[in-house]
């Protein structure tokens, strides 16, 4: 292995991430997910129904002082100033109420529309920055859609662009990380029916389509504008693949469960797929989330019987030997065949850690951090330097979990730091409301204290290797860690997508997309909707304002839709002054705090998009649209820069609506004429190289 390249100092704010969605999409990105039955069937009870938490919500906010929090807490948390107790709202708006950082936002909101662009503010532009098929590594050809090679996609930018992490190297030249969650071969070949029908060299296409990129970039001059380096030495450059060699680290590596006849030991799995949201670390590597690994496999029905359970709480049918959805990668690569690889299936749905850094280290699976459909996984430190890595599961009635390290975080100790993800406790959430579970009637109607709000309690599953849950050793814990959070009482939510840790007041934001099954039986304080098809996003507050706390306090801030619609709620601000949002995905924080929340699959007739919102001051609540993406997509990302001078969205999947396709193209973006869409990212920047909202 070469000397690892320098290593450069990352932002401190994280990036990271993702109704009316189109059938194409529902097929190529979950395998129809929606139309099939709901993965989770145990009587896990919905908080509508549990008797109240022994810790009272009161106490909760009692608890402690506030401290330094977030991303380089470690060194300052020792000389911290102690802080105000939490106000009696329980919301993160208390925490840094005098704190003198602009929030800045003084931009004119895009309006709602269908068109097929990517639509800024006045005094903004924008700018495809890398799109599929774009050269990524020495000798990659120039992107040619209609003469394909799998060769070539392996060098070229990978497709479905959707977490995006930026690392600065100085300030003119940066890496991005991309992930390429998946693939639509519909719109990516003439013809294309199934995976079936396809021929081995669209199957190998689609196969390293997925992955991830690591991009050198560089700032036009002193604007906000970045663009691809496509000329000189790119030394970090890099694909990974569901081909590229990796290994397994933490408690269950080495384990039963892991081993396959091409890796008797268990513990090198090899590829990625999937890769959805994610999250970067305090030292400088990303960690990329497996999310809907479940239908790339085929044979079900042939597995083991003893193995049938497990495959289908994580949606892998035990019932069709070839899901109508299969891309067949089977056909080329035999071990996602689970008549004759049972174990494969589990060494996907990880977190990935990659090092941006040094395009020949071998990426890793952390065994610690579970086993889900997971979404983002967001790196913050608790007050004594731990490490916590919140983390949602995306599926309806799935749950939201942290993990804590055992060790802390030390500055500059990359050895040491490398180690942190191995050894640690897994947690899930449990959330309670604090009013009368009568008046939680699924409307979305405010019970009688008018709000939705709460306690709640991280419940332990495993710790390194020692299991919490009855009947379950710690190996099953982390490899079926959906059946282990099940017995543990976890709240069943609706779709927990991105969790992200506000830079400055220590909040954390869950985004729950939607979840058109919740009835309203089943509605809770914390799921308050019944079909719900707008989502909602949910803020706790940890007590002590430690991320490692294992009780907090909760409240949801937004509940989305038509602002005209009574069910929904900005925090309490005017509501005809706000932007209609719908289906919150990706989220992400600026230097000041403001949340930004990218969309995927809005409800209310306009194209997804990308909005901000500050959740402290007088603006809390204060939402609007900063951009409109084209036709078909889903906004991923996104980052805004450390400088705040530009925003970077990842565009998945334009032009995938119904019906579409190659000869018949329902989106142009980015390219514009008669050309075909490509998924890009792209950058937003102000046209006078002003901070982004000033
Ligand atoms: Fe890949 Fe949960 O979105
Ligand atoms: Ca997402
Ligand atoms: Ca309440």
């Amino acid at each position: 292995m070469s000397t690892p390249l320098p290593r450069r100092p990352i932002p401190l704010i994280d990036s990271s991430h993702k109704g009316g969605r189109s059938a194409l999409t529902c097929r190529f990105r979950c395998g129809n997910q929606c139309a099939h039955e709901v993965a989770n069937t145990s009587g896990n009870p919905y908080f509508g129904d549990v008797v109240a938490e022994a810790i009272s919500r009161r106490g909760v906010l009692r608890a402690g002082a506030l401290g330094a929090l977030a991303l380089g807490a470690a060194a300052t948390a020792a000389a911290a100033t102690p802080a105000p107790a939490l106000a009696a709202s329980g919301t993160a708006a208390a925490l840094a109420p005098g704190l003198d950082v602009p929030q800045s936002l003084g931009f004119t909101p895009v309006e709602p529309t269908t068109a097929d662009a990517l639509i800024v503010p006045e005094d903004y532009e924008a700018a495809p920055l890398a799109r599929w098929g774009d050269p990524v590594l020495p000798g990659a050809p120039a992107f040619d859609f209609e003469n394909q090679t799998a060769a070539a996609q392996a060098k070229q930018f990978g497709y479905n662009n959707d977490f995006v992490a930026f690392f600065p190297l100085g300030q003119q030249r940066a890496l991005l990380w991309v992930n390429h969650e998946h693939t639509d071969e519909v719109l990516m070949f003439h013809g294309y029916t199934n995976g079936t029908a396809a021929t081995e060299e669209q199957i190998k296409i689609g196969l390293v389509a997925h992955g991830g990129s690591v991009i050198e970039i560089e700032r036009v001059g002193r604007s906000g504008r970045w663009k691809l380096v496509t000329q000189g030495p790119r030394r970090y450059n890099r694909r990974i693949t569901p081909l590229t060699p990796m290994r397994f680290t933490g408690p269950a590596a080495g384990g039963d469960l892991l081993k396959t006849a091409a890796d008797p030991a268990g513990t090198t799995p090899i590829g990625m797929i999937n890769n959805c949201a994610g999250g970067t670390t305090p030292w400088g590597t990303v960690l990329s989330g497996e999310e809907n690994f479940n239908y790339y496999f085929v044979n079900g029905p042939s597995a083991p019987e003893a193995q049938k359970p497990f495959l289908a709480r994580y949606g892998v049918s035990p019932t069709a030997a070839i899901p109508d959805d299969s891309r067949r990668f089977d056909r080329v690569e035999e071990r996602f065949d689970l008549a004759k690889h049972p174990n494969e299936v589990n060494r996907f749905g990880w977190v990935v850690e990659i090092d941006p850094f040094d395009p020949d280290s071998v990426p890793v699976k952390r065994t610690a951090l579970g086993r889900l459909t997971h979404e983002g996984a967001t790196t913050s430190l608790a007050k004594d330097g731990r490490v916590v890595v919140y983390m949602g599961d995306d599926a309806r009635f799935e749950y939201v979990y942290k993990f804590v390290s055992k060790k802390p975080y030390i500055p500059g100790s990359d050895r040491h730091n490398r180690t942190l993800l191995d050894e640690g406790t897994l947690y899930v959430a449990k959330f309670t409301g604090d009013s009368p579970a009568t008046e939680i009637d699924g409307s979305g109607k405010p019970p009688a204290d008018g709000r939705f709000d709460g306690s709640g309690t991280w419940i332990p599953l495993v710790t390194g290797d020692v299991s919490h849950v009855a009947g379950m050793t710690a190996q099953e814990v982390l490899v079926y860690t959906r059946v282990a959070a099940d017995k543990a009482g976890a709240t069943k939510m609706d779709r927990p997508e991105d969790v992200e840790r506000n830079p400055i007041t220590g909040g954390v934001y869950v985004a729950l997309t939607k979840n058109d099954r919740r009835t309203p039986a089943q509605a809770d304080e914390a799921n308050p909707r019944a079909v719900n098809k707008h989502g909602h996003v949910l803020e706790i507050v940890e007590r002590g304002n430690d991320a490692a706390a294992t009780t907090f306090a909760w409240s949801l801030p937004l509940v989305c839709g038509d602002p005209a619609d009574a069910s929904t709620y900005y925090a309490g601000f005017d509501k005809t002054k706000v932007s209609a949002i719908s289906c919150p995905d990706n989220l992400a924080f600026d230097a000041a705090g403001n949340l930004w929340i990218a969309t995927d699959g809005n409800a209310l007739g306009a194209n997804d998009g990308l909005f901000v919102m500050p959740v402290r001051g007088d603006e809390r609540g204060y939402l609007r649209r900063f951009l409109s993406i084209p036709i078909g997509a889903e906004a991923c990302g996104p980052v805004v820069s450390p400088d705040q001078r530009s925003v970077f969205v990842a565009v998945q999947h334009p032009g995938e609506t119904d019906g579409a396709g190659p000869d018949k193209p329902s989106s142009h973006w980015p390219d514009g004429g008669s050309s075909q869409p490509r998924p890009a990212v792209a950058v937003v920047w102000h046209t006078e190289g002003k901070r982004i909202g000033s």
